[in-house]
C-alpha cells in the first residue's frame, strides 16, 4: 500500500473509540520495530518525526524509508510531521511526501496561533494532507523543544472550540496533563477537562507524551475522545538500554547486524503491546 493519510484513521478510531498509535521514528531500525509491532498487533500506525528528526535522517532518505515500509506492510502505514515549528517545515513536509502534518504555535500568542494555523490548513488541505495543531502548553521536553513543567499551561475549553471552528483543524492536542519525556512523578490528568474539550472541539483529539502514563489513563482518556496516542521517549529508553546491555555481556562485538537485533526485536514487542492497549 502507498503510505495513507491519518484523516480516515483518526475519524474511524474516533467514531469507534479507540485510538491509533504514533511513534516517534529516529532510525532504520526504530522504523522496522514500528512496523513489525504493527503488523502484530494487526493495526495501523502512524510514524512520526520531528523536523529535526527528518534533518537528521536526511529527508529524501526519511520519505523513502516511510513509501518503501507502507509498500510492504501488511496494515496501512501514515508519515506525520510531529510539532512541526513553522510553515516552512510544512511546506517542506508536503513537497517531500508526508501524509499528515502538527504545526504547533503552541507557543505564540492565542491569535498568532489560530493566524499560524489558518495558513498551514490552507496550504495542507490543497494537497488532501490532515492538520494537527495544540492550544496550551505540554510540559516536558521533546527534541529541541523545552517547557518547564511548571509553566505548563491547561487548555481552556471554550478557546479551544474557537481555535478548532476558526482554523479548520482536522484533529486537536490540549494540555491536559501529561508531559513530554519521562515523568518524575505519576501525571495526574485531568479527564473533566479533557471531556469538556471533547465537547467543545468535536474533533478526534491526540494525546502528547503518553510514555510512562498508566494503561489505565490512556484508556479512560480513549473514551473521552482521544484517538491518537504519542509514544517516543518509551521507545528511545528501551532501545538504548537494549544496546547498553548487550555491550555489557559482548564488549567486543562490532557488527551493528547483531547489536542492533536485541534492541529491534524488544521495541516490537512494546510497540505491539501498547497498540493493542489502543484498541481495548
Ligand atoms: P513522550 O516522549 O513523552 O512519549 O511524548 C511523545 C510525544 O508527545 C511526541 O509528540
Ligand atoms: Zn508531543
Amino acid at each position: 500500500m502507498t503510505l495513507v493519510t491519518t484523516k480516515h484513521l483518526m475519524e474511524d478510531a474516533y467514531a469507534n473509540g479507540y485510538a491509533i498509535g504514533a511513534f516517534g521514528v529516529h532510525n532504520l531500525e526504530i522504523m522496522k520495530a514500528i512496523i513489525a509491532g504493527a503488523e502484530k498487533a494487526n493495526a495501523p500506525v502512524i510514524l512520526q518525526t520531528t523536523s529535526s528528526t527528518y534533518k537528521y535522517i536526511g529527508m529524501p532518505y526519511m520519505v523513502a524509508l516511510a513509501k518503501a515500509a507502507a509498500a510492504q506492510a501488511k496494515v496501512p502505514v501514515a508519515l506525520h510531521l510531529d510539532h512541526g515549528e513553522s510553515l516552512e517545515n510544512v511546506m517542506e513536509c508536503l513537497r517531500s511526501g508526508y501524509t499528515s502534518v502538527m504545526i504547533d504555535g503552541s507557543s505564540l500568542p492565542f491569535e498568532d496561533n489560530i493566524a499560524l494555523v489558518k495558513r498551514v490548513v490552507e496550504v495542507s488541505k490543497a494537497v488532501n494532507v490532515p492538520v494537527e495543531a495544540e492550544l496550551g502548553t505540554i510540559g516536558g521536553v521533546e527534541d529541541d523543544l523545552k517547557v518547564d513543567e511548571a509553566s505548563a499551561l491547561f487548555t481552556n475549553p471554550e478557546m479551544a472550540g474557537r481555535f478548532v471552528q476558526e482554523t479548520g483543524i482536522d484533529s486537536f492536542a490540549p494540555a491536559f496533563g501529561t508531559a513530554h519525556g519521562a515523568y518524575k512523578i505519576e501525571p495526574e490528568l485531568q479527564f473533566d477537562l479533557l471531556d469538556q474539550i471533547r465537547q467543545a472541539t468535536n474533533i478526534p483529539l491526540v494525546m502528547h507524551g503518553a510514555s510512562g502514563v498508566p494503561d489505565a489513563s490512556v484508556k479512560k482518556a480513549i473514551g473521552l475522545g482521544v484517538s491518537k496516542v504519542n509514544f517516543s521517549t518509551e521507545l528511545k529508553d528501551l532501545f538504548a538500554n537494549e544496546i547498553r546491555s548487550f555491550f555489557i555481556d559482548n564488549p567486543t562485538e562490532n557488527d551493528p547486524r547483531k547489536y542492533f537485533l536485541p534492541a529491534r526485536a524488544a521495541l516490537t514487542e512494546l510497540v505491539e503491546q501498547k497498540i493493542r492497549m489502543l484498541q481495548r
